[in-house]
């Protein structure tokens, strides 16, 4: 039986992996080591906890003692490291966080890593690192990219990408690292700016659109980031960099109306409020790479959103129990600044 650590194993993205491994790999055995911040929960996994090829463990990356006895318990081929502080507006008001998990943290995973005789590390990163594109349509991020991060979020992806780099370069430790774009899907926590607007148009609440609206993203669902994850992890090539996305390019607005549409709501609801710091103006992916390794994504944006909107028609319950509790304050401070 085949060990996978997969890291942040209980938030947006990470949660989906396990999911979606455990499906399609009921051989593997999914160790999801999590720490259950703010940003994680363990009832999407209801239905698989009491699996015997499934195990939390719950640990903080940063925890060096407690990472290393981990890797001296369980032998793991494979390594995917998803856990981070992940929104952006909160680097802003409180990086030092960031730095800690997202950089200290990824170095003592390597450590733990490097002397443990793994088949591959997939560090999971993301677009941001690059900076921004202008308006034009025909600049896409590729590889070869230079990393010119604008917020601390970013800057702190950025360096733990070098240090994944450096591993490698340095001892031989057998790694990818993964740059995707903006994912939606199940289990978006709801400070982002989908399942934010999802859940304050289904309360009739007034949706904050940053600056004019006019920022792109290119949007991937969560599940062809798994598929491009997997693949990778399964078939990159040793100390390979992948960019993940799907072109889908959509203005923040154009995002916020279909939403509203969906939901048959007026677009009243929009609020322009003031600008992010430091606001990437357009993400953009040139995905040739892993697509000459065999990925397609399944899901085009239109699908996608509708399904998405449908989840969080149909589960209520997770993120009314999210938007009671201290997310209500986060959101009170955010905003009212703005
Ligand atoms: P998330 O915020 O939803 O989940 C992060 C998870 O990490 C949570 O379960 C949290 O409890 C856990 N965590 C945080 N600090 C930890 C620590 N010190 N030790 C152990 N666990 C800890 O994030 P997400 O949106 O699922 O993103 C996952 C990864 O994917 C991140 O590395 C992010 O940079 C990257 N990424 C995200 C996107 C996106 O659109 N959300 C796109 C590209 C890449
Ligand atoms: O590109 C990948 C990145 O996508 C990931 O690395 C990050 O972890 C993830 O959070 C996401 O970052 P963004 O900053 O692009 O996502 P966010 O949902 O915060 O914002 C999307 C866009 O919407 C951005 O241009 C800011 C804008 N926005 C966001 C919020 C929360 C608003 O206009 N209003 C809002 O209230």
């Amino acid at each position: 039986m085949k060990k996978l650590l997969v890291t942040g194993g209980a938030g947006f993205i990470g949660g989906n992996f396990v999911q979606y491994m455990t499906g399609k790999y009921p051989h593997y055995h999914i160790y999801n080591l999590d720490l259950l911040t703010y940003a994680g929960d363990l009832t999407k996994h209801q239905k698989i906890e009491s699996n015997e090829n499934y195990s939390f463990v719950h640990i903080d990356i940063a925890d060096r003692e407690a990472v290393n006895e981990l890797f001296e318990q369980v032998n793991f081929d494979y390594v995917v490291h998803f856990a981070a502080e992940s929104h952006v507006d909160r680097s802003i008001t409180d990086p030092e966080i960031f730095i800690r998990t997202n950089v200290l943290g990824t170095q003592v995973l390597l450590d733990a890593a490097k002397g443990a005789n793994i088949k591959k590390f997939v560090h999971v990163s993301t677009d941001e690192v690059y900076g921004e594109l202008d308006f034009d349509p025909a600049s896409f991020f590729t590889e070869e990219t230079p990393l010119q991060p604008n917020s601390p979020y970013s800057a702190s992806k950025a360096s733990s990408d070098l240090l994944v780099r450096a591993y490698y370069e340095t001892y031989g430790l057998p790694v990818n690292i993964t740059r995707c774009s903006n994912n939606y899907g199940p289990y978006h926590f709801p400070e982002k700016l989908i399942p934010l607007t999802i859940s304050r148009v289904l309360n009739d609440q007034k949706v904050p659109v940053y600056g004019d609206g006019k920022n792109v993203r290119d949007w991937l669902h969560v599940l062809d980031h798994c598929s491009a994850i997997d693949l990778v992890m399964h078939s990159g090539e040793i100390g390979g960099v992948y960019n993940i996305g799907g072109h889908n390019e959509r203005t923040n607005l154009q995002v916020v109306r279909t939403i509203i549409e969906a939901l048959g709501k007026s677009e009243d609801l929009i609020e322009f409020v003031e600008d992010r710091l430091g606001h990437d103006k357009r993400y953009a992916i040139d995905p040739s790479k892993i697509e000459r390794l065999g990925w397609r994504p399944v899901y085009d944006f239109e699908t996608g959103i509708a399904q998405t909107v449908d989840w969080f028609l149909e589960n209520k319950e997770w993120w009314e129990q999210i938007i009671s509790g201290e997310y209500q304050q986060y959101f009170d401070r955010q905003y009212a600044r703005k």
